[in-house]
């Protein structure tokens, strides 16, 4: 990034995701992953209601909210709870 870009803070956000032209609702973890100690900040973005091969191809977001600071859980199992919870919440907020 250079000095005129900047990021939202970390935590998880509901968003739109954009592909080819296409919108698609998704839901985006900025952070560093705590629960792995991956120390390297991210941006993820889960795309919902899709499948297949993205990687080299060009997306973009707009952020639609924030949910939630990202968290250090004690097991990968009650991430992917949190994660599930965070979908559900994520669908209500886009009425998707
Ligand atoms: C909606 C969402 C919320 C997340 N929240 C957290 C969090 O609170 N803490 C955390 O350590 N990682 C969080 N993550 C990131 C996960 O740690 C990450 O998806 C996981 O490491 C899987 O990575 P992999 O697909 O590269 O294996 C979140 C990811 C998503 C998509």
């Amino acid at each position: 990034m250079d000095s005129q870009q900047a990021l939202p803070a970390d935590g998880v956000y509901v968003t739109c995701a954009y592909l080819r032209d296409k919108a698609y609702p998704a839901m985006t973890n900025i952070g560093k992953c705590p629960t792995f100690d991956s120390g390297k900040c991210t941006v993820e973005v889960h795309i919902l209601d899709y499948q297949g091969d993205i990687y080299g191809k060009e997306l973009t977001i707009d952020v639609i909210q924030r949910i939630r600071g990202e968290k250090k859980f004690d097991t990968s199992e009650q991430l992917a709870k949190q994660i599930a919870e965070d979908i559900k919440q994520g669908r209500a907020i886009l009425g998707s």
